[in-house]
């Protein structure tokens, strides 16, 4: 895409993490292992094609880290105190914003001390962007982390051209309006040439603050999908705010599940599961807007009602360790391990458990194993800006098998329509489309799964990230 020269790098992407993470062994040695969650997922495959640089935290805190190449990738570390760690990483994004942005499903805290570190750090990722960045550079900013490093990075650089995608949902502006600083991140969005969101309704809600609570006067038509951005005049500059569904390198996981290793692989799991006539799977980090708690309850009532007979099925969940100490996390995490221990207690026999439970998270091949010996994925959260893992599904099912159970609250279901499409609210809904999807016939479930490949496949994550620096104006840079 472009290069890095001794001016600086005129292609930069920053996030709040690296798309690698240090690790500190008990021993003391540190290693570097692949960074958690989809925005790294979604924008690694797409960066590694084209050369850049990348500033974000190394996962861990007061690391002295200098910047360093990776696979073509220079990547720029920023340093965090573990107190920054405790209130702008746990606390203001993970305990303000994530909640309030996904329907105040756990309720979000406000505190003072929170958003002035939630500032500093944004300054602290502008100032180390704007070292960095070649003259006339672009610059792509990711996610709730970072809103305010538009506006203060176009404050000591106004010859970037800086875009903004947002990788969660952007909340009803009725929510927005809780937060006391909710000026103040739409002042610092607007810094930016091009805000993104998943969905249309993202956009609109955007658009509607500018107005509210900026004063501006953006435009009043409907937002399409990857056209027709609406605009907002901010001084002499133009804003476009638009909405771009991000996807996966589906041909990339197509490929991987093509390969006789995993194809083997997988069929090892069926055997190491106890070759069940079905098996179900779920795949996420283990957050509280995921919904696994619906799907092990929807799971557990029907094996109670008799629909299902715990011989027949297995279920494994995979889930990624996640935030930790934020006390949501916690007291889900809980939550959910007592429903394996119930599910188990009540239904499975000795070297047969219902539920295999893995707080864990495994490597690519690994994972597209599980995909391609899973009968039915189970996706059901409350709230998920889009969700990746449904559409990693649909790329490792060439063969047209399996089927895709989706929450209408996941962005992809607006997609992905071919999927059995759940409230997650509705446990007797989960339930039943668990039922149908474990029960499908085959002719229809190769007609769900061409539907979908259709979908995925020529929606990918390259055709994402153009179509945004497209918008963004970048085209000679890619
Ligand atoms: P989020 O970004 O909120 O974590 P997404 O579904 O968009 O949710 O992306 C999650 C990404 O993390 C996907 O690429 C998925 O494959 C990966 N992932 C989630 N859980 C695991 C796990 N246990 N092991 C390996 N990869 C995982
Ligand atoms: C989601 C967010 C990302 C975040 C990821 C993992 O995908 O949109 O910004 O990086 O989750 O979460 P973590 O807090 O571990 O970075």
């Amino acid at each position: 895409m472009s290069s890095i020269g001794e001016n600086g790098a005129d292609f930069l992407v920053v996030a709040n993490r690296l798309p690698v993470d240090l690790e500190r062994m008990p021993d003391g040695t540190e290693r570097w292992k692949h960074s958690p969650g989809g925005l790294v997922s979604a924008l690694e495959p797409f960066l590694r094609t084209h050369s850049g640089a990348w500033i974000g935290w190394p996962g861990v805190a007061d690391a002295e880290v200098d910047a360093f190449e990776e696979g073509g990738l220079q990547l720029h570390p920023v340093r965090l105190s573990a107190d920054e760690v405790q209130d702008y990483y746990e606390g203001f994004s993970n305990g303000t914003l994530w909640p309030l942005y996904h329907d105040v499903v756990a309720p979000p805290a406000f505190h003072r001390h929170w958003w002035n570190a939630y500032t500093r750090v944004n300054q602290r990722f502008a100032d180390a962007t704007a070292k960095v960045a070649a003259q006339g550079a672009t610059v792509w900013v990711q996610d709730y982390q970072l809103q305010l490093v538009p506006a203060m990075l176009r404050e000591q650089r106004p010859d970037l051209k800086i875009g903004f995608f947002l990788h969660i949902p952007f909340p009803p502006v009725e929510l927005f309006m809780q937060l006391p600083w909710r000026t103040e991140i739409i002042r610092g969005l607007l810094g930016a040439d091009l805000v993104g969101f998943h969905r249309p309704g993202g956009a609109q809600n955007f658009l509607w603050l500018a107005r509210r609570l900026v004063g501006l006067e953006p435009s009043r038509g409907a937002v399409g999908v990857r056209t027709r951005p609406g605009v907002v005049q901010v001084g002499d500059r133009t804003v476009r705010v638009g909405a771009f569904p991000i996807s996966i390198d589906s041909a990339g996981l197509d490929a991987l599940a093509r390969r006789k290793d995993v194809q083997a692989r997988a069929k090892q799991l069926r055997e190491d599961l106890g070759n069940p006539k079905k098996i179900l799977l779920g795949v996420d980090r283990l957050d509280y807007t995921k919904g696994i708690d619906v799907r092990l309850k929807a799971l557990h009532e029907l094996l109670e009602d008799g629909r299902i007979d715990p011989e027949d099925v297995a279920m494994v969940q995979l889930a990624t360790p996640s935030r930790e100490r934020v006390e949501h996390y916690k007291t889900m995490r809980g939550d959910i391990e007592q429903i394996v221990g119930r599910i188990n207690g009540e239904f499975a026999r000795v070297g047969r458990p219902v539920v295999h439970y893995l707080h864990q998270s495994v490597n690519r091949e690994e994972l597209a194993a599980f995909m391609s010996a899973a009968d039915v994925m189970v996706v059901t959260p409350v709230r998920d800006g889009m969700n990746l893992v449904c559409k990693e599904y649909v790329a490792t099912r060439y063969d047209l098998g399996g089927a895709l159970v989706l929450s209408e609250f996941a962005g992809a279901a607006s997609e992905l329509t071919s999927a059995y499409l759940v409230n997650p609210h509705d446990l007797d809904g989960v339930k039943n489309a668990l039922e149908s999807a474990l029960t499908i016939d085959p002719a229809e479930g190769r007609r769900r799964m061409r539907a979908l490949r259709r979908q995925v496949l020529t929606h990918d994550v390259d055709r994402w990230a153009r179509s945004f620096l497209e918008a963004l104006g970048t085209q000679t840079a890619i």
